[in-house]
């Protein structure tokens, strides 16, 4: 099916398929356990938590190949989606705006979302991320080390900055954090039905305040858009808020402490960046890269493709593991360095095609001006504690640090 060229498969990709997703042994490196489907590349079989057996895309050429391929869906209802967990089954039917439509829908969606997020717009933004950031390290620095820099910092800049975007108040935070982390890595699977419950209740009641009280943000401005195809529905507002604040936060969030992390445990490099020979921009794309956080792009084959010499059927889940894809030897040398000599631009960290990420230029912003500013006011930074014992995630799609404690 493709034009450009990708590896055929080496070996039958059937033979001894890997559980998927599974814990990091490092924070920052993929499964050691992923090592026979990155050997078997590019394309191989993962079996999910359900016991059912899926594809698996690991190799950099091929995954741009498909993720721009029309044929694969992203609607999660559609049977055969590869529901990467238990939770996320529970809630597959939910309306997602974005990246749970397809085309022409998707399209719609994303050209009313897209001004909001160019690099001009963002650009303009870059200030009131500084403050924000400053502001934070201002309080880490009065109150002295040691500190917990996932909720003190990492958690609160992204969080911060999407309020002020979407125009939800940030004094809420608490809130929708913890139904995020609910929907995201809660304990039970009963409990994510209510946290996205709730989180719709509170999203659709801040809708409706709005209504009769415009503010200057983003939901303000799609509520009383003035659009030749009418106001947007309740429920698509509703899926809209939910994405964004939802996206928009966790995932920096984890960028931002994983990447320290892992600073913290590349002197050298960290010494590169704080000596200026290499600049914040080249190294937050390295680390995008190198970290793949958001790590199982998940879609659904609605016809029968013929790819790298095997045939993925209607039906069959495919699921993309960037962290495979963004160490794939053709695409990047010596892949399992921190390098930032390299060009890292063409990692999928963002994803690619139509559902590439919306947020990306403000993802970049964030973290170039989170990291920067972090390792300028804290020179000496380092772990508080054994880096063995810091508790990070547990094996899901979205990786990062439960805790970071840091001194200076
Ligand atoms: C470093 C931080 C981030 C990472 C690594 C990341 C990663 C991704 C990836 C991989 C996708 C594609 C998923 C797929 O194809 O299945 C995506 C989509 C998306 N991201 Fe991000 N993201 C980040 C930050 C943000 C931010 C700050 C926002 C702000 C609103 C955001 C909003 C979105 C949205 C709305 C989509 C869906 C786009 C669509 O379907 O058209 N993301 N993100």
């Amino acid at each position: 099916m493709t034009s450009s060229p990708t590896r055929a498969v080496r070996q039958d990709p059937g033979a001894h398929p890997v559980a998927f997703p599974q814990d990091r042994g490092c924070p920052y490196h993929p499964p050691t356990a992923y090592a026979p489907l990155r050997d078997a590349g590019p394309l191989g079989r993962i079996r999910l938590w359900d016991g059912r057996e899926v594809w698996a895309v690991t190799g950099h050429a091929l995954a741009r190949d498909l993720l721009a391929d029309p044929r694969l869906s992203s609607v999660r209802d559609r049977p055969g989606f590869p529901a990467p967990t238990e939770r996320f089954a529970k809630v597959a039917a939910r309306r997602v705006a974005l990246l749970g439509v397809d085309d022409p829908q998707h399209n719609g969606q994303r050209r009313m979302l897209i001004p909001s997020f160019s690099l001009k717009r963002i650009a303009a933004l870059r200030p009131r991320i500084q403050e924000t950031v400053d502001r934070l390290l201002d309080a880490m620095e009065a109150q002295g080390p040691p500190a917990e820099l996932v909720s003190e910092f990492a958690l609160p800049v992204p969080s911060m900055v999407i309020c002020a975007l979407l125009g939800v108040p940030y004094a809420d935070h608490d809130f929708f954090e913890e139904c995020s982390r609910r929907l995201l890595r809660g304990p039970g699977t009963d409990d994510v039905t209510r946290a996205r419950d709730e989180l719709d209740d509170y999203l659709g009641a801040l809708i409706d305040r709005k209504h009769g009280a415009p503010g200057d943000g983003l939901l303000d401005e799609l509520i009383h858009r003035d659009s030749p195809d009418g106001p947007l529905e309740r429920d698509e507002l509703i899926a809209f808020a939910t994405i964004l604040l939802v996206a928009g936060h966790e995932t920096t969030a984890n960028m931002i402490s994983l990447g320290t992390f892992t600073l913290l445990r590349h002197p050298e490099q960290l010494a590169a960046l704080q000596s200026g020979a290499t600049s914040t921009a080249d190294a937050v794309e390295e680390l995008l890269r190198f970290l793949s956080i958001a790590d199982g792009l998940l879609r659904v084959a609605r016809e029968d493709m013929e790819v790298a010499g095997t045939t993925i059927r209607a039906g069959d889940g495919v699921v993309f593991s960037t962290s495979l894809i963004n160490r794939d030897e053709g695409a990047f040398a010596a892949p399992e360095r921190l390098d930032w000599n390299r060009s890292a631009r063409h990692h999928l960290a963002f994803g690619f095609g139509i559902h590439q990420c919306l947020g990306q230029n403000l993802a970049r912003a964030e973290l170039e001006i989170a990291l920067g500013s972090l390792l300028r006011r804290f020179p000496r930074l380092r772990l508080a504690a054994p880096a063995e014992q810091i508790p990070f995630k547990p094996g899901d799609t979205i990786q990062g640090m439960l805790e970071l404690p840091v001194a200076w």
